[in-house]
């Protein structure tokens, strides 16, 4: 099935600072990450919680941002030398062969695809390439948006993780979109 990728103007819509009335990204995901951690965060758009994460990790830390668009990661490049976070934010561009991030093999403490995973053709590659990236017991934070993803659909998503070896952890407060924790157990 063909994949809609979001074009940049949404990408600049999705910055909108209303949004974190709906998606507020220190509740989102600051339970999950602490100073010092490696985040990688495929499909980061313009940023949106990019920035935020960055903060999370610290001056000892890193976040490597993964995108297929050029556009968007320009635009993140910006915000982040404007926001002082440059050096610790890595930007890197996706090609078809996959995500490119098989030198983090078993080094990132925690990964959030957010609005990212129904735009991904094989979803199967792209859960074993997260699972490989992360550490033993490292968390992947999957979020889906209700409106383009039906039920079916995500739990279609889950099951593909779970066929890579991840567990599902049910997370509280499920309200809004579709969200799942999805962990890569420590054996
Ligand atoms: C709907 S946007 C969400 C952006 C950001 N996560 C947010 O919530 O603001 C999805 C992003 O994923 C990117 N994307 C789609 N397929 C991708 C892939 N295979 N690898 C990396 N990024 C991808 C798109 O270019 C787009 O910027």
């Amino acid at each position: 099935m063909a994949r809609r990728v979001c074009p940049p103007w949404i990408g600049y819509l999705l910055l909108n600072p209303l949004r974190k009335l709906v998606e507020n990204p220190d509740k989102m995901l600051g339970q999950f990450v602490r100073d010092g951690m490696v985040v990688l965060e495929p499909g980061c758009g313009m940023g949106y919680f990019t920035l935020a994460l960055a903060r999370m990790v610290g001056p000892g830390g890193r976040v490597v941002a993964v995108e297929l668009q050029g556009r968007m990661l320009s635009v993140l490049g910006r915000r982040a030398s404007k926001a002082g976070l440059s050096d610790r934010i890595e930007l890197r561009q996706t090609g078809a062969e996959g995500l490119g991030v098989d030198d983090l093999s078993g080094k990132v403490d925690f990964a959030a695809a957010i609005h990212l995973v129904h735009e991904i053709p094989d979803q199967a590659s792209f859960f074993t390439q997260i699972w490989k990236a992360l550490k033993p017991g490292g968390k992947l934070l999957v979020v889906e948006p209700k409106g383009h993803v039906s039920l079916d659909q995500f739990e279609q998503t889950v099951a593909t993780a779970k066929q890579t070896g991840f567990k599902r952890e049910t997370l509280p407060g499920k309200e809004g979109n579709r969200k799942d924790l999805l962990i890569r157990p420590q054996i």
